[in-house]
């Protein structure tokens, strides 16, 4: 008697987990969102980035205004236009940039991101567009100082705060008392001041960099270079709410286009270019 109450109660949880379960999911289901058709539906791709990264991205007054311009801006703005819609820019510290994401302030970031394995836990991201390696900067005179990671060890070292660099510099080096700054122009300035004695970055951002600041120079050494300086779009995961597969096929295709015909590596050109008229 006890044996079959117990049955009984047990069946009927189940038939009311059954159904719980039934209504959410098809509630879900009914509420999932296809982020690509959202996009074209708003006609606006909302883009966040960092633009203190150039030639990635930076600031330029085009006819009296001022606009975010750049290679990634370049890359964006053909993913626009493949979706049939525009651009619409948020300029944030690129330590913030996957919380927007994650919040659901912008679509999609792209600010010369690397793709790591602790970024692709939060979030998902596009086919590689670009690779670069990493260099150091250095005060012009001391372009000989760096010749194993040991001598770096030994310096003040900057790094941009939440990038990889700093991460490398940080847990691979395990260089703990590096001075991390929120914008690369602001590390310059410290390297200038003698605050700082190296910083680690881009290849691509370092020259732009010593051209437009006086006494520094590219260091000759190889330290830095054994972690290339990918970059790849990132996008929120997918959820219940929000499907992101179309979406992130859609970011692929017009990267691949790009590729194929050579406009990426004309775009990155075509921005150092923008870069040194600034
Ligand atoms: N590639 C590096 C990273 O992903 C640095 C990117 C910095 N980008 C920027 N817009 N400030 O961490």
């Amino acid at each position: 008697m006890k044996l079959k109450k117990l049955l009984a109660t047990g069946l009927a949880a189940i038939m009311v987990m059954g159904l719980v379960g039934c209504s959410s999911s098809s509630n879900d289901s009914k509420e999932t969102v296809d982020k690509l058709q959202a996009i074209k539906d708003a006609g606006v791709l909302k883009v966040a980035t960092s633009a203190e990264y150039s030639p990635y991205e930076f600031h330029k007054m085009v006819d009296g205004k001022d606009t975010i311009v750049g290679f990634d801006d370049f890359v964006v703005q053909e993913i626009a236009k493949d979706m049939g819609v525009k651009v619409e820019y948020e300029d944030m510290d690129f330590d913030g940039l996957l919380g927007a994401l994650q919040a659901d302030k912008t679509d999609i970031v792209l600010a010369g991101m690397t793709p790591n394995d602790e970024r692709k836990k939060s979030v998902d991201f596009s086919e590689i567009y670009y690779t670069n390696s990493n260099v150091c900067i250095v005060k012009k005179g001391k372009e000989d100082s760096i010749k194993s990671s040991d001598d770096l060890k030994k310096l003040k070292v900057g790094v941009q705060k939440g990038t990889t660099q700093a991460d490398y510099v940080t847990n691979t080096l395990g260089i703990t008392d590096a001075t991390q700054l929120k914008k690369i122009p602001d590390l310059m300035l410290e390297l200038q001041n003698g605050k700082i004695d190296v910083i680690v970055t881009g290849k691509a951002v370092a020259q732009i960099n010593v051209q437009k600041y006086k006494n520094v120079a590219i260091g000759n050494t190889t330290v830095g270079d054994e972690v290339a300086e990918t970059a790849a779009a990132a996008v929120k995961k997918s959820s219940d709410k929000q499907d992101n597969a179309e979406f992130i096929k859609a970011v692929n295709a017009t990267i691949k286009r790009l590729q194929d015909s050579g406009d990426m590596d004309k775009f990155m050109q075509e921005a150092i270019k923008l870069a040194e008229e600034k």
